[in-house]
């Protein structure tokens, strides 16, 4: 059954919301009906596209990855995240989220940025597209902040990111993600608001917790942060696998009697 966001605000303070990112329409079908969440993040960028950042991720880019993810997925909510650039101001962040609504079948889309966007996102929600916020780390920040900084470790910066929450919620904000916040200011945020927090290197208090597939499912095996959680060593048994059938062609091992015409 197709996952709602009623169905999403009814699991606050009772069941523990998952959400995994997904780029393509094979991983989506089995990621669906496993999770209740899929986003479609920028962070396909980097890890399908191969970038060293969000930044160089286009709206095109972002609907053809939406557009095969609600191919695969038939019953998760689907989050398609705003590229950099694409919300810059409030109009042309309209015009960006109705492209993405009006070509893909995206339940919301995701966007950076808290009481500085409160405006694109009562703008977006006025003209009927739900919003997912997004603070605390914000990838897209990072070529300007020199790095991915966690937040939430001196006074200021506990300050900033909790009205940052209030602003995204009071604008129409239906979900919230906050990444890189230390925990104990994450659990005042999830107590503070009424939209569920889904949080990713931000602690175990959330209402939910959302991972990058190919960090946790170990097909990124460059470098882990602290915060992944590995569930499968992808490479290396991809890896393996691709060596295994190698070295059959290479020895006429395969195909076999079974394999042919
Ligand atoms: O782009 C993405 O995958 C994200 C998650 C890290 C939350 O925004």
């Amino acid at each position: 059954m197709k996952t709602t966001i009623s169905k999403l605000h009814s699991y606050k303070n009772s069941k523990k919301i998952t959400m995994i990112t997904a780029y393509d329409a094979l991983f989506a079908k089995i990621f669906d009906n496993e999770v209740d969440t899929i986003l479609v993040g920028d962070s396909l960028n980097m890890s399908f596209f191969g970038e060293n950042d969000t930044l160089t991720a286009t709206l095109e880019q972002m609907i053809y990855h939406t557009k095969a993810v609600c191919n695969g997925a038939k019953n998760a909510y689907i989050i398609a995240d705003m590229p950099f650039g694409s919300y810059s101001t409030p109009n042309k962040g309209l015009e960006s989220a109705i492209k993405i609504f009006k070509e893909t079948k995206a339940d919301a889309v995701k966007l950076e940025g808290g009481e500085e966007k409160a405006e694109v996102i009562k703008l977006l929600t006025d003209n009927g597209v739900a919003v997912v916020g997004h603070i605390g780390l914000m990838p897209q920040s990072s070529r300007s902040e020199g790095g991915y900084k966690v937040k939430g470790k001196n006074e200021k910066s506990i300050n900033k990111v909790l009205k940052d929450a209030k602003a995204v919620e009071e604008a129409g904000a239906v979900m919230l993600v906050v990444e890189g916040v230390i925990e104990d200011v994450t659990k005042k945020i999830t107590e503070m608001l009424t939209i569920p927090v889904i949080g990713i290197g931000a602690g175990r208090y959330t209402d939910g917790q959302v991972l990058v597939w190919s960090d946790m499912l170990g097909f990124f095996d460059e470098f882990k942060p602290k915060f992944v959680k590995r569930y499968l060593n992808g490479a290396t048994i991809t890896k393996e696998a691709v060596k295994n059938y190698v070295k059959e062609v290479e020895n006429g091992q395969f195909p076999t009697q079974k394999e042919i015409y």
